[in-house]
């Protein structure tokens, strides 16, 4: 662990100079870096608050138990903020453990926890509920794997969405194409909010986007840059796939989106359960998550 109280962060790095670095915050991951260490892979606004005092505005957000601004009433995460407390809340680091595969690949394994107990008294009142959860993000060579186990520790059952709010570092948004998505209903939102089919495999992206792509059969999405794969996004056991970015105005009026036109720089592809709710009895554990592959 580096640093203190609310900017604390875990930093974990490959013989091969491979890193991951998450804050204890939100357990967001700020900094994945492949490619022995020399390509950042995640894009991190340079007014992103590292200190605890607002969710990180970049790298991987963990969004729960709900996505998006939450159902207006009647329902359990109806006072909870938009996308939910995980990303707003300290977790604790459990610890860290290092693998060799068969090849002789390294990799090393962080875990974080989050519990009801561990909750401010803020997001306990609006989500009394009962629950564990563990994160764990495993870095290897030229990936890196962040899962999500969800555990119901009280008596009653519980409904919660979830999501990995990655945001992708690229070079030129033009050049950029988001595949593997051809034939899903999505619903737009900055559109209509109504339900579309994505037509063509190849999404370009041209202007503000904001799209919830639902029960996806395809496992990967790839994003391509200037004609050659970058990233390959694997899901499991996560349907949903929001595509989004702000565009120049959304971009403008965020005030920790910095510089102004790093929309240029950045897309997300943020993987989820995220259509309906996901319900866990006493007892039950739901896990899923995802691995992104660097393909330089
Ligand atoms: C995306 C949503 O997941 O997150 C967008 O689909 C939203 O609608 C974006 O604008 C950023 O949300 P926030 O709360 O981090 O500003």
């Amino acid at each position: 662990i580096v640093g203190s109280g609310a900017s604390s962060k875990v930093i974990a790095t490959l013989p091969s100079g491979e890193s991951v670095e998450v804050l204890l915050f939100g357990a967001t991951v700020t900094s994945w870096k492949s490619n022995g260490g020399k390509t950042e892979n995640l894009w991190l606004s340079e007014k992103a608050a590292l200190d605890g005092s607002k969710a990180v505005r970049g790298g991987v957000p963990v969004v729960f138990p709900v996505f998006g601004p939450p159902p207006k009433s009647d329902h359990p995460t109806s006072s909870l903020p938009q996308h939910g407390f995980a990303r707003t809340s300290r977790w604790e680091f459990l610890g860290k453990s290092s693998a060799e595969d068969a090849l002789g690949s390294d990799s090393v394994k962080l875990d974080f926890g989050l519990y009801s107990s561990g909750l401010t008294d803020e997001a306990r009142k609006a989500w009394p509920l009962d629950f564990g959860l563990v994160y764990s993000v495993t870095l290897s060579k030229d990936s890196l794997q962040t899962v999500i186990n969800v555990r119901n520790e009280g008596e009653q059952s519980f409904e919660f969405q979830f999501l990995l709010h990655t945001y992708f570092k690229i070079q030129d948004i033009s050049k950029v194409a988001v595949n593997g998505l051809l034939g899903v209903t999505y619903i737009d939102k900055v559109l209509d909010a109504t339900e579309h089919k994505q037509s063509d495999n190849s999404i370009k992206i041209t202007g503000e986007v904001d799209r919830v792509y639902a029960s996806i059969p395809q496992d990967t999405t790839s994003i391509v840059e200037d004609g050659k794969p970058r990233f390959d996004v694997v899901r499991d056991n996560l349907q949903d796939t929001v595509v989004w970015n702000p565009w120049i105005e959304k971009a403008k009026s965020m005030g920790d989106f910095s510089p102004d036109d790093d929309y240029k720089h950045m897309v997300c592809v943020e993987v989820g359960a995220v259509q309906g709710w996901q319900k866990l009895d006493k007892g039950e554990v739901f896990e899923g998550g995802q691995t992104i592959k660097s393909l330089l």
